[in-house]
């Protein structure tokens, strides 16, 4: 891996909303290694990412805002399950920019508790003064938000439709930027990593990841994904669609490879945002062993395929593994009976 290669990733073509402070930093958790049999696990704290509670979607909300504000919106409008971090970080930045922000949730995930249906992230919603639509779970989101975006247009607002997870191609672009910050922070010391595993849930910031590698000449099979969200071949064939479609945005004319996609689905349990005995354990061995927080919807689940995919010998000792930290803290609150 070269600074040359580096380069190559330009994306200053796009129209970009500054949203993070800076790179995120990329750290060492050594008691957790140690209990881990020896294995280097790395984290990059996505979660760090300042605005509105932090979290990965601000990656893909720099771009998505950004092209949001150049075709002249003054209102975005989102969709996403009830406890969705994506549309809490959408009205966030939107109330940064001075955007109205509309949240199209669904009751998509059976829990009836008030937590998850008044804590966490619908209560940062509401103090970002997004309007929130609240649909049962059989509803198609997407379509209410076009309609809505029709009625609004018919108004004389003019209206950003931002898809599930900000996962469109050109939120993707985000990850295939912090591609490029990943590469720059390791070879910066010398790191070498032998994996990198992320939480797959619209697919978006695998995707952007794996078209930056590309888009690099870097080999993107180095990073696993586990899916929480779908099954594996829908995740799959979904990651691989957007991981194209970004890579020709970005103007690579290299095609990304079905190989280039590896996605595990031994963490998804029953199904989106339903805990498993895996997902809870894993979320206190990091809490317990670096103080260090996971969300039970995305991070638990696929940091329970990383810690499951150290004992089982999948890494040996000595191994470099990264682990992309992606934040939905709040969550932690919306499924407080689950701890
Ligand atoms: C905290 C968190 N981690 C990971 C993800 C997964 O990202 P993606 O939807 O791009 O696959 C999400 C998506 O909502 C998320 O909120």
């Amino acid at each position: 891996m070269t600074i040359a290669s580096i380069s190559q990733l330009d994306l200053s073509k796009f129209p970009r909303r500054i949203l993070l402070e800076g790179p995120t930093p990329i750290q060492h958790l050594p008691r957790l290694s140690a209990r881990l049999g020896g294995i280097n696990i790395f984290v990059k704290r996505e979660d760090l990412n300042g605005l509105g509670g932090g979290g990965n979607k601000l990656r893909k909300l720099e771009f998505l805002i950004g092209e949001a504000i150049a075709s002249g919106a003054d209102t975005i409008i989102t969709v996403g399950a009830r406890q969705s971090n994506h549309a809490r970080l959408t009205a966030a930045a939107a109330a940064r920019v001075g955007l109205n922000c509309e949240l199209v949730l669904t009751r998509a995930v059976p829990r009836f508790d008030t937590d998850y249906i008044d804590n966490g992230n619908i209560l940062l919603d509401s103090l970002f003064d997004a309007r929130v639509h609240d649909l049962p779970g059989s509803a198609n989101a997407l379509q209410f938000a076009e309609e809505r975006a029709k009625e609004l247009r018919a108004q004389g607002r003019n209206v950003y439709v931002c898809p599930l997870g900000g996962s469109s191609p050109v939120g993707c672009l985000g990850y295939a930027d912090c591609a490029a910050e990943i590469m720059a922070q390791s070879n910066a010391v010398g790191l070498v990593f032998n994996r990198i595993v992320v939480p797959n849930g619209s697919g978006g910031m695998h995707a952007g990841l794996v078209a930056g590698f590309v888009a690099m000449n870097l080999n993107p099979s180095l990073i696993t994904a586990f899916t929480v969200y779908g099954r594996a071949e829908q995740a799959h064939s979904a990651t691989l669609d957007k991981a194209n479609q970004t890579a020709r945005l970005i103007g690579t004319d290299l095609l990304v490879d079905s190989t280039a996609i590896s996605i595990d689905e031994a963490q998804l349990g029953p199904g989106y945002g339903i805990p498993t005995d895996s997902m809870r354990a894993a979320v206190r061995l990091l809490a317990s062993t670096e103080g260090l927080l996971l969300d039970p919807v995305y991070g638990g689940k696929a940091f329970a395929g990383l810690v499951q995919s150290a004992t089982s010998g999948n890494y040996v000792a000595g191994q470099n593994i990264l682990f992309v930290m992606t934040g939905g803290l709040p969550g932690l609150f919306a499924y407080r009976s689950e701890f």
